[in-house]
């Protein structure tokens, strides 16, 4: 094979000690030992991730979540695919790697108040506690990455998860596109 574009993680980053995130810079560098030409990315949330509440959505039952207001730089997930079509496609690519977020932070609050927008009605929602959260989640992900994820989206969030980069308009040339991009592009999933 000639060049791999490796769809990692920042947290590979900035939360190095988390099991996820350990296996995501376990497999950078496997690649990078590999002799394989190699562009590694790193993007942050995807904003397809609000697809979780989908259910809660639809059903018109109240969305549920813990960490409510800590925003992050959602990345739309069509933006990290425009980034590997040209890692793969033009000069300049190999052996980096790129950080990549959305254009600015958004708020789990701020999610829902943009798929509501889209979809034209009201969205209930509760915030609930990091315990509460944890045990609805760790029987479908198990403690381990459970507590990772809830630490990733605002239990443990660090000014590196919080940063804003340009990398995906460096690269490709056109602006990262922005939540409420994704909420209107997606808003059937919900109705
Ligand atoms: N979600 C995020 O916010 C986020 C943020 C940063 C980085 N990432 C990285 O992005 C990547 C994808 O994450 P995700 O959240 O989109 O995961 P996901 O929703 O679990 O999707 C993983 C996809 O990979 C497929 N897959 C899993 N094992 C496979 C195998 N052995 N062979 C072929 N296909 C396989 C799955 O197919 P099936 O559905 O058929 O099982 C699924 O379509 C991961 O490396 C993750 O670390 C994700």
């Amino acid at each position: 094979m000639e060049h791999v574009v490796l769809v990692s993680s920042i947290t590979a980053r900035t939360h190095p000690h988390l099991g996820p995130a350990a296996q995501n810079l376990a497999v950078e560098r496997l690649l990078q030992g590999s002799g394989m030409a190699w562009t590694i990315l790193r993007p942050t949330q995807f904003a397809s991730n609000t697809l979780r509440w989908a259910p809660s959505i639809r059903g018109r039952k109240t969305v549920r979540m813990p960490y409510a207001d800590i925003g992050l730089p959602t990345i739309h997930p069509a933006d990290v695919a425009s980034v590997a079509r040209a890692a793969l496609t033009e000069y300049g690519h190999r052996g980096r790697t790129y950080t990549l977020t959305g254009p600015e932070r958004v708020t789990a609050r701020q999610q829902v108040e943009f798929i509501a927008a889209a979809l034209g009605r009201e969205v209930p929602l509760v915030e609930i506690s990091r315990e509460e959260a944890r045990a609805e989640m760790t029987p479908l992900l198990g403690a381990e990455a459970a507590d990772a994820v809830l630490d990733v989206t605002g239990g443990d969030v660090n000014e590196a998860l919080r940063q804003v980069h340009d990398t995906v308009a460096r690269v490709t040339g056109s602006p990262a596109r922005p939540f409420h991009q994704w909420a209107s592009e997606n808003a059937d999933a919900f109705r």
